[in-house]
């Protein structure tokens, strides 16, 4: 980040709401309804921002109970949401869906937008359409960027194409969480306006990789535009500040057979990895991961210091185990609940009550809350409170703190470009580009 400027960062619920209370003047606080909730991190997010959740649906009790757990829900309809209709959700400013990424995702059977699950989308596309007039400001798509591959780019293609039909504009993101924590996790975000955003013409942004350009140029049917953003600063925690320092009594802790196992498991390229971390001369933390090579299971080490990507811990071999090393001992064990949803950046979420595995269930599907609440206070505020639009008259609007979404000129935004972050973390959690 370049001297003098001003970064955006993330902040506490109640400075957010002092810098909002002041935009949004004579207007209570914009609402929004949050379908695929899940446990409720997009709803965390979106609270930092001001807006308020006044209808959620998901599906799984299991994750209910956790979002209960968290949040009042008694705005919150337990059930399909094929069952939900236009009339049933109240009047909004904004709807959000991180539906269902299964049948997108690379690790799936990639039956795309036809799938049982990521289909969903198209029930979310129709409770839309039921709300007629009554359709919010704003919209947001939450789900993997392997969506924009999925059936030769035409699943993509066809949501914009609906978001399009009922009335929206999109805009394309992909923002990793590792901007935010220590954790890699891309993740493609489309947020819909109902009106064309003023001069927003940005393809080349750090977080527009050059596939969404394309996908503009292959399509000039479809109505896209990329509002200019500040980009957050690269810094994120490190690993040191999301490990749970458990003591080498506690049980779990794997046995020195099942670390010897590891251990043989390791490729040589692995194994002086690990050795590297065992001889360091201060405690370190490094997270691996099972592969399957040749037939074999064998482990994997990290090597950039921060988490591979939470995925939902059903199967269990989607887990990650967390390495402790350093002045020439190592420790190995599965990383815990908490851990979790501090790499999801939900520090305070309140696990009390909840199994291990429901815990992991939930958080490794959620989101993760700063790189939402960017895209909250960055974007889908300013435009709900009308702040991008043509018609809006506050473009450009300053106000301390960073809240807002200030215009940057194009040179500004030139220089910030980073391609979605070649780099990696040093130990000490400074990410480098
Ligand atoms: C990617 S997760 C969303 C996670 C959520 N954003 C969070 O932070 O926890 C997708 C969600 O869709 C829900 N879901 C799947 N099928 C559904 C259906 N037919 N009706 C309602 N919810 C469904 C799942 O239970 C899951 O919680």
């Amino acid at each position: 980040m370049r001297r003098g400027e001003r970064a955006w960062r993330p902040r506490s619920t109640a400075r957010i709401g002092a810098v909002t209370a002041r935009i949004n003047t004579g207007r209570g606080a914009p609402r929004a309804a949050e379908f695929f909730a899940g446990i409720g991190l997009v709803r965390a997010a979106l609270e930092r921002a001001g807006i308020e959740v006044v209808f959620a649906n998901d599906i799984e009790a299991s994750k209910r109970d956790m979002y209960a757990a968290n949040f009042d829900t008694s705005d919150f309809v337990l059930g399909d949401v094929r069952d939900i209709r236009g009339e049933d959700v109240p009047d909004i400013e904004l709807a959000t869906a991180s539906f269902p990424c299964v049948d997108l995702s690379l690790a799936g059977r990639r039956r795309g937008l036809a799938g049982q699950q990521s289909g969903m989308f198209w029930e979310f596309a129709r409770v839309l359409h039921e709300m007629g007039d009554r359709r919010p400001t704003a919209t947001l798509l939450e789900n993997v960027p392997s969506f924009a591959t999925s059936h030769g780019g035409e699943d993509l293609r066809a949501a914009l194409a609906q978001m399009n039909d009922l009335g929206y504009y999109c805009d394309l993101l992909v923002v990793d969480a590792r901007r935010f924590v220590p954790q890699s996790r891309a993740r493609l975000f489309i947020v819909g306006s109902k009106e064309p955003l003023q001069a927003a013409d940005d393809w080349q942004h750090g977080f527009r990789p050059k596939w969404i350009s394309q996908v503009r140029d292959r399509h000039p049917e479809l109505r896209l535009h990329a509002l200019p953003l500040r980009l957050p600063p690269v810094e994120v925690g490190s690993l040191a500040a999301v490990v749970e320092r458990l003591p080498p009594s506690d049980g779990r802790w794997w046995d020195a057979e099942r670390v010897e196992r590891f251990a043989s498991s390791l490729s040589s390229l692995q194994a002086e990895r690990l050795a590297s971390l065992r001889a360091s001369t201060a405690t370190t933390w490094a997270t691996a991961y099972r592969r399957t090579r040749a037939g074999r299971a064998v482990w994997e080490i990290r090597d950039d210091f921060i988490s591979g990507c939470l995925r939902t811990a059903r199967g269990g071999s989607s887990k990650q185990a967390l390495v402790e090393a350093g002045r020439g001992r190592v420790r190995v064990r599965w990383m815990t609940p908490r851990e979790y949803a501090r790499l999801q950046g939900a520090h305070d979420y309140n696990l009390d009550g909840t199994t291990d595995n429901q815990a992991l269930f939930g958080l490794g599907d959620a989101v993760c809350v700063p790189a939402v609440e960017w895209v909250a206070t960055q974007y889908l505020r300013p435009l709900i409170d009308g702040r991008l639009t043509a018609q809006g008259e506050e473009l450009g609007v300053e106000c301390d703190g960073g809240g807002c979404a200030p215009q940057m000129n194009e040179a500004e935004t030139r220089a910030d470009h980073i391609d979605l972050l070649p780099g990696g973390v040093d130990s000490s959690g400074r990410l480098f580009v």
